[in-house]
């Protein structure tokens, strides 16, 4: 696991003390070692879902209520103790571990669904509602949660806007920005700010829960969110087709929107690599014969299959006749349409299986945004950390990196470059950084599209924002939270 050479921790915070877990234990249930825990009960809240990153808490908060997170916060905040917040721990970016002997304050416990209004589609749910189940509850009442993602089965509702996690459809339900409508939080001196407002319009000043949603546990702990969920689809189907080049991907992209339009529900692509990988990995047969460069997933959601197939299968012809894919197969049943999801949502955790990944998750204008996987495949060859030609099967032990890869939301111009690894090496590291950020800030890309910032990407956030923007979110951290208890160490600079 990483450490962190160039972050000491803050002497303005003080050590726990035994004082300290008899007081949290008459607040709520806790993990202490102190207190009669094993170490292996602190240690997976402790490291990442990577297993990149590792902290050294010897304290986990299980508050119940917002009162509990309340009284958590107002003593920690008087007595200098610093906090992370933590969800399902499924954040690819260190942010939901603590760097040095930070409090964890999992929302694990605080899991009710609030209410649901049928008519408005209006959920209001405790932070720690895991995003599956939230869905599942919509779907008996015939709506979805506009979010999806891969981490659906762990992650938390609260984990989710507190990264502002984009997902796999957000080109048809766009960003929790939109969809988030209200946000309860406590900010860091124990304070309870109550934004959870159901209303779609209300200009009334300043829109604080926005502030929230991306904090990342930067400014307060939120206990619970409200949004707007829209009408279950009814009729969806999944195609997956094979191209063969990146050119033919951005030209189905463009047929799909225009032939597809309302019912398009996602738009995903993997390159070869990524898909030989996750072959590599599961064992499992391919949906379509061969290798090819690019393959890429196609969704349609709507409420009339007869309408959507006969759209569907126009854009199939079309693709077919004008030889924009190679090959295409369209989900017969519910078990096919998850059996070809499994091959673009299995992606992140088949790229772990040698050891490690290096994730950049990155905004780049769609023309040039493969451009950046094959530069960087130039770059690993060329700096002897991987062999040009050889497949991860037929290298030995000693190749660091198993390959390059790129995958990604194609409808948000989202690419996810990921060098897996046999094991995180600083060899690679030093190759990867900043040729990225400088390869992304040429472009005005963004730096983090969805993932958020963390510990990861601290320290490069100038690529992406100006030293005014930055300057402004200091302030907005300096004034929520004074002592700076809040996740230190990550985000940005305050
Ligand atoms: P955690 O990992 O626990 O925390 C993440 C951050 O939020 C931390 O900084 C933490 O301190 C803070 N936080 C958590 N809960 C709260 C709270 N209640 N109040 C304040 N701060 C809080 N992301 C995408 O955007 N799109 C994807 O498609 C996507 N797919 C993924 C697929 C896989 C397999 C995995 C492992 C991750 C994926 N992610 C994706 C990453 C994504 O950020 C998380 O899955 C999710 O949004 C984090 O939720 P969590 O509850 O696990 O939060
Ligand atoms: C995804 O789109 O699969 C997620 O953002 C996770 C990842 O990039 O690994
Ligand atoms: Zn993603």
């Amino acid at each position: 696991a990483e450490s962190y050479p160039n972050i000491e921790r803050d002497s303005r915070f003080s050590t726990l003390t035994p004082a300290d877990i008899a007081h949290f234990a008459t607040i709520c249930p806790l993990v202490s070692c102190d207190h009669g825990a094993s170490e292996g009960e602190l240690e997976p809240f402790n490291t990442d879902w990577m297993r990149k990153y590792r902290g050294q808490s010897r304290l986990i908060l299980k508050p119940k209520s917002i009162h509990d997170v309340s009284a958590i916060l107002k003593y920690c905040n008087a007595r200098h103790l610093a906090v992370v917040p933590q969800g399902g721990n499924t954040g690819l970016v260190g942010g939901s571990i603590p760097i040095f002997d930070e409090i964890i304050v999992s929302l694990n416990a605080l899991a009710s669904i609030r209410s649901f209004d049928a008519v408005s589609g209006i959920l209001v749910v405790d932070a720690g509602v895991v995003l599956e189940t939230a869905d599942t509850f919509l779907a008996k009442h015939h709506h979805i949660f506009p979010l999806d993602l891969g981490a659906k089965g762990s992650c938390h509702v609260g984990g989710n806007v507190a990264t502002n996690a984009g997902g796999l459809r957000l080109l048809r339900y766009g960003s929790l920005h939109g969809t988030v409508l209200g946000v309860e939080a406590v900010l860091p001196d124990g304070t309870i700010l109550d934004d959870l407002s159901t209303l779609r319009k209300n200009n009334t000043g300043y829109d604080l829960k926005q502030l929230f949603i991306g904090s990342e546990g930067t400014l307060g702990i939120i206990t619970a969110i409200s949004i707007v969920c829209p009408p279950r689809p009814t009729a969806s189907n999944v195609a997956f087709f094979a191209l063969d080049s990146y050119a033919a991907v951005q030209t189905t992209f463009t047929k799909a929107k225009s032939q597809l339009g309302e019912i398009l529900s996602a738009f995903e692509m993997m390159d070869g690599t990524s898909q030989r990988l996750v072959a590599e990995v599961t064992g499992r047969r391919r949906p379509l014969q061969g290798e090819s460069p690019f393959y890429v997933l196609v969704e349609t959601s709507g409420s009339n299959p007869e309408h959507d197939s006969a759209k569907l299968e126009a854009f199939l012809e079309d693709l077919m006749t004008t030889e924009t894919v190679s090959d295409g197969v369209l989900a017969q049943d519910e078990t096919q349409l998850k059996g070809l999801w499994a091959w673009r949502e299995g992606i992140p955790e088949c790229l772990g299986h040698w050891g490690g990944v290096y994730k950049y998750d990155v905004s780049i204008p769609l023309p040039e945004l493969y451009q950046l996987v094959e530069d960087v495949r130039t770059r690993m060859e060329q700096s002897g950390l991987l062999t040009a030609g050889k497949t991860s099967n037929e290298q030995g032990v000693d190749d660091v990196v198993v390959d390059v890869v790129g995958y990604g939301h194609i409808g948000d111009s989202n690419l996810h470059l990921n060098v897996a690894v046999r094991k995180y090496d600083k060899r690679v590291e030093q190759a990867l950084e900043p040729f990225v950020y400088e390869w992304i800030q040429k472009r005005r890309g963004s730096i983090s599209a969805e993932h958020g910032l963390g510990v990861a990407k601290r320290d490069f956030v100038g690529y992406s924002r100006g030293e005014v923007e930055l300057r402004v979110m200091a302030g907005l951290k300096r004034h929520f939270d004074p002592n700076g208890i809040m996740n230190p160490y990550k985000y940005i600079k305050a």
